[in-house]
């Protein structure tokens, strides 16, 4: 019999990612996703083009249209598959958008995920447990780290950050936006499934995660907004920092592939640092430069001298640990790459409007 997954958010760009991941490693695919992001963002943050792409493909996919607030649906989901992994990637993402929908964010991002360990806590004990954090678990505190100006970007200027930030960095006495509070709620339920109940869980802290299927929007999805607006010849606003904030930025291929590693060796409670590291971090001013080199399009933007509250002024992840615990794990997809193949991506999706 095939070894069957579950993913959570299975419409969106790391949950799509993954069904296409593990249906390729000749997994049983069992995704759920109600669309929510249309919600959050409206018609251009529909992801149901991504559902009937992965029904296309993956032999015997199943669906299942279910709210991961729905305490006794969930449970039902999880009884009846026993999935042999769960990837947890539904969520509202976005730090703004937050604000505006406290209850909906929280019910989501930490009543949501409590559902889920609970409903595995009962059916699935032994299966690994892996759900999608964020970086803005650690608030703004980053922006505490004495940084030095560039030309065109912040940098850190401590020897201790050179690497990155690392996961022993605080979690606390910073701003997170009710988004990050949220996560954070779920990061730590995560974990204290892993010790408590000695499940084998781990918590993906993601720094900029994108690719070619990402649906970008002004308020989620950095560089897939950025270079949507680049082809689309449409004017991007960047808020405050000079344009120089730094993020660094991971194929969604290569998330699915640490899942994998993951999956094959898991371990317990624990948390790593996910993103593109220091060679695939860029500021806004950089990824301006790539999205024209691989367009040849100009970037149409105007410049608010107010930043974003609690956004990072420079981020990046230390991802020593990361390849220390999985050493045949590395990032495989360099950022001009990433800019290509997404460049090329909103080229067709445009172009088929
Ligand atoms: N994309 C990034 O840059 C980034 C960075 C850090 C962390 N993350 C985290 O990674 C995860 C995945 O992010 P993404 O970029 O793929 O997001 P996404 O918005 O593309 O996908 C999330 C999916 O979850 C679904 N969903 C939302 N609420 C739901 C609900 N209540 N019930 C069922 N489905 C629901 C949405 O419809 C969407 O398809 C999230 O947890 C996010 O916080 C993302």
């Amino acid at each position: 019999m095939k070894k069957r997954i579950l993913v959570t958010g299975s419409n969106g760009l790391i949950g799509s990612e993954v069904c296409l991941y593990f249906g390729g490693h000749g997994f049983e695919v069992h995704g759920i996703d109600n669309n929510q992001r249309a919600v959050f963002f409206g018609p251009q943050g529909d992801t149901r083009w991504n559902q009937q792409r992965l029904a296309g493909i993956i032999p015997r996919f199943q669906h299942h249209e279910e709210d991961i607030r729905n305490r006794q649906g969930i449970d039902a989901v999880v009884k009846e598959i026993r999935p042999a992994l769960i990837i947890h990637t539904a969520a509202q993402p976005s730090h703004d958008r937050a604000a505006a929908i406290p209850f909906d964010d929280f019910d989501t991002n930490a009543v949501g995920t409590l559902n889920l360990l609970e409903a595995a806590r009962r059916y699935c004990l032994e299966s690994p447990f892996i759900h999608m954090s964020t970086n803005k678990v650690y608030g703004d505190a980053p922006n505490r780290i004495a940084m030095k100006e560039l030309d065109k970007r912040w940098e850190y200027d401590d020897q201790s950050f050179e690497q990155g930030i690392s996961e022993s960095f605080t979690v606390d006495q910073s701003k997170h936006s009710l988004f990050g509070a949220s996560k954070l709620a779920s990061d730590v339920l995560v974990q204290e499934y892993g010790r408590y109940f000695d499940m084998p869980t781990c918590c993906l802290r993601g720094g900029c995660l994108t690719g070619p299927n990402h649906c970008g929007v002004e308020l989620h999805g950095f560089l897939s907004y950025l270079i949507k607006c680049n082809v689309e010849g449409q004017e991007y606003k960047v808020y405050g920092y000079k344009g120089k904030q730094v993020r660094d930025n991971i194929h969604s291929e290569d998330v699915a592939a640490f899942m994998f590693q993951f999956f094959q060796s898991p371990r317990r409670g624990e948390v790593y640092n996910l993103g593109g590291g220091k060679a695939n971090s860029c500021s806004v001013l950089e990824a301006f430069e790539l999205a024209e080199s691989e367009s040849g399009k100009r970037q149409k933007y105007t410049y608010i001298d107010q930043n974003r509250i609690g956004d990072h002024i420079c981020y990046y992840s230390d991802l020593r640990k990361m390849k220390a615990h999985y050493p045949n794990w590395s990032i495989t997809k360099s950022l001009p790459r990433v800019v290509s193949e997404i460049v090329q991506s909103w080229q067709k999706r445009l172009a088929a409007k």
